[in-house]
Formats: structure tokens, C-alpha cells, sequence
């Protein structure tokens, strides 16, 4: 027999071999003292001289070959038995590991920034916990001015409070920074308010543009990309005249309908429309507030509420579905 067919032979065999016994027995057969792979060791003296190597090399390669064959074999079948003796079922299927994704406000939030960027803006980050006077006083809303009314603050003090929204970041930045200004301001704000479309934490992003020559149009111009980026070119928005006091002129923006397209539904109260942001001209005298010359600037700002965007994007009507932690429906995103 040949060296190969051997070889062959002999793991095939082993293959077959479903018990240590017959494994053993198997082993004998081959590298036993009669064994066939023996007897083809023994025979090599008598070989042509010149095929006496290359045979006594291959003969002593495929020796170890099975020998190691056979011996790690036997070695598995002992440890299975063993595992089966301790009562551990090695054939139950092993527990997946579950792998997190990022939370759908984080995605958003990411979202927007990736478009602002996209647009030439910078995103800046503030405090949380704020002063009266950046929260309110510096973007136009003097204590006891009923404006105040619009937003439910927490009061950490009499002059600390809960930041009620980003727009503070706008102050923050122009009191470092010389026009011109490009920024978003993404994060956390706060309101004492609890409902199917409130809840007491949720997230803004502010954005803010100054320069010489910066126009309402700009404003329309930038939302617009903004809008088409985040849904899709297909999705009109409409500029509502509205009221803030550190805007004027003000505006809040509506795009179609995302569930009706502008037909009419439940979700859109059946006017088609869907509020997304407030937005306006930088009111005079919050330049002022910061130095600024009021004759040679211009700006525009904005901000609107993450959740809102994720909840028109994916329709969601339920904004404390966001912080249940419910697991069946963070899974989605
Ligand atoms: N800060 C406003 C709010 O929380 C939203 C807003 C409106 C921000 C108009 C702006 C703006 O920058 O120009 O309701």
C-alpha cells in the first residue's frame, strides 16, 4: 500500500470512530507493533536506496499525524462524557449577547448636527443649571414681564434657575466671540410640565447666525436645507408670524403634515401642518446686551425641540415613550 492511501485509510476511519475503545483499537492497527504503519517502517530497508528517505521521512510524518489524530480524539470524547457527567447539556444553543444602540434623541441630535455642520456652523455646549440673567434678562424678558409666562421654570434660586431652554448660548457665545457668529447649541433644558406632549427634561438645539449682511431670507434659506435634510426634499415648510422677545421680526415654522401630506389628520388637528421650531431676527437689544453694534450687524436664531423632530420623523405620538426605557420600543431605532 502506499504511503498516501494509508494515511487516507487511517482518517477515515478515525472519522468513523464514534468510542475510545474502537479509537484504541484503531490506533493499534496502524502504529501498533504489527500495525500496517509499522510494518511499512519495517519494510523501507528494503527499498531502492534512493526512494529509502523520502519514504523513512513520510513514513515518520503521517506516525505523528495519526498519532495526534487519534490522541485528540479521544481527548474530546473523554471531555464531552465528562461535561454530560456534570449534567451540562453541551447542545443547548449559548446566550446571545444583546449590543445597545445609541438613544433615538441621541440620533437625532446627531442628525442635526451633522446638517448644521454640514452648513458651516459650530456646536457649542453649555450649563445646565443657568442665571436668571442669561436664561431671561439678556434675551429680552425682564422679570415680572409676562412673557416670563411662556415657560414653567424650576427655580433653583431666586436668581438660579433650570436652563428652560438653549437660547442662553446665544448670549454665552456673543459675549465671547466678535461677528461673525455660526453656531448650534445642542442639550438638555427643563420645564414644569407633564404630559402626552411634555415632559419635565427634554432636549433644544439653538442655532445662531450673525454677520453684516445676514437677512431673514438667510434664515429660510438654511431652514429650509435643514428641513429637507432631516425629512426630505418633498417636505414644504411654511414661516408663521409669531412673537419671542429676544426675536423680531418672529416666526415659527411649520412643515406639511408628514403622516397626511398636507391632506389633513388626527396628527396635524387636520390643518396639514406640523409645528417644528421657533425662529427670528436677533432682537436690537440683545446685541446690545452683548456690545454689539447694532448698526452694522444682523442675525438670525432658532430653536426647536429634538423630541419634536423624532416624534414627527417617526411618528411617534407619545413623548414620555422616550424616557420609559421600554426596551420593546427603544429597539426600533
Ligand atoms: N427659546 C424658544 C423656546 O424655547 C425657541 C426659540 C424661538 C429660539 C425663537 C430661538 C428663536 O432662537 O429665535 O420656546
Amino acid at each position: 500500500m502506499k504511503i498516501e492511501q494509508i494515511k487516507e485509510e487511517a482518517l477515515h476511519k478515525l472519522k468513523e470512530a464514534k468510542d475510545v475503545e474502537s479509537i484504541k483499537t484503531l490506533s493499534v492497527s496502524y502504529i501498533g507493533r504489527k500495525g500496517i504503519l509499522t510494518q511499512y517502517l519495517r519494510e523501507i530497508p528494503n527499498l531502492p536506496e534512493e526512494e529509502r528517505p523520502k519514504a523513512g521521512k513520510m513514513a515518520n510524518e503521517l506516525k505523528e499525524i495519526i498519532q495526534k489524530a487519534f490522541d485528540a480524539k479521544i481527548e474530546r470524547i473523554e471531555d464531552e462524557s465528562h461535561e454530560i457527567d456534570l449534567g451540562i447539556d453541551i447542545s443547548i444553543p449559548g446566550r446571545s449577547v444583546q449590543r445597545g444602540t445609541l438613544h433615538p434623541i441621541t440620533q437625532i441630535t446627531h442628525r442635526i448636527c451633522d446638517i448644521f455642520t454640514g452648513l458651516g456652523f459650530d456646536v457649542v455646549e453649555g450649563p445646565e443649571i443657568e442665571s436668571d440673567y442669561y436664561n431671561f434678562e439678556a434675551l429680552n424678558i425682564p422679570k415680572n414681564h409676562p412673557a416670563r409666562d411662556m415657560q414653567d421654570t424650576f427655580y433653583v434660586s431666586e436668581n438660579i434657575v433650570l436652563r428652560t431652554h438653549t437660547s442662553p448660548l446665544q448670549v454665552r457665545v456673543m459675549e465671547k466671540q466678535k461677528p461673525p457668529v455660526r453656531i448650534i447649541a445642542p442639550g438638555k433644558v427643563y420645564r414644569c410640565d407633564s404630559d402626552v406632549r411634555h415632559t419635565p427634561m427634554f432636549h433644544q438645539v439653538e442655532g445662531l447666525m450673525v454677520d453684516d449682511m445676514v437677512s431673514f431670507s438667510d434664515l429660510k434659506g438654511i431652514l429650509t436645507a435643514f428641513v429637507h435634510q432631516m425629512f426630505d426634499e418633498q417636505t414644504s415648510l411654511r414661516f408663521r408670524p409669531s412673537f419671542f422677545p429676544f426675536t423680531e421680526p418672529s416666526a415659527e415654522v411649520d412643515i406639511v403634515c408628514v403622516i397626511c401630506r398636507g391632506k389633513g389628520c388626527r396628527v396635524c388637528s387636520q390643518t396639514g401642518w406640523l409645528e417644528i421650531l421657533g425662529s427670528g431676527m436677533v432682537h436690537p437689544k440683545v446685541f446690545e446686551n452683548v456690545g454689539y453694534d447694532t448698526t452694522q450687524i444682523r442675525g438670525f436664531a432658532f430653536g426647536m425641540g429634538v423630541e419634536r423632530v423624532a416624534m414627527l420623523k417617526y411618528g411617534i405620538d407619545d413623548i414620555r415613550k422616550f424616557f420609559e426605557n421600554d426596551v420593546r420600543f427603544l429597539r426600533q431605532f
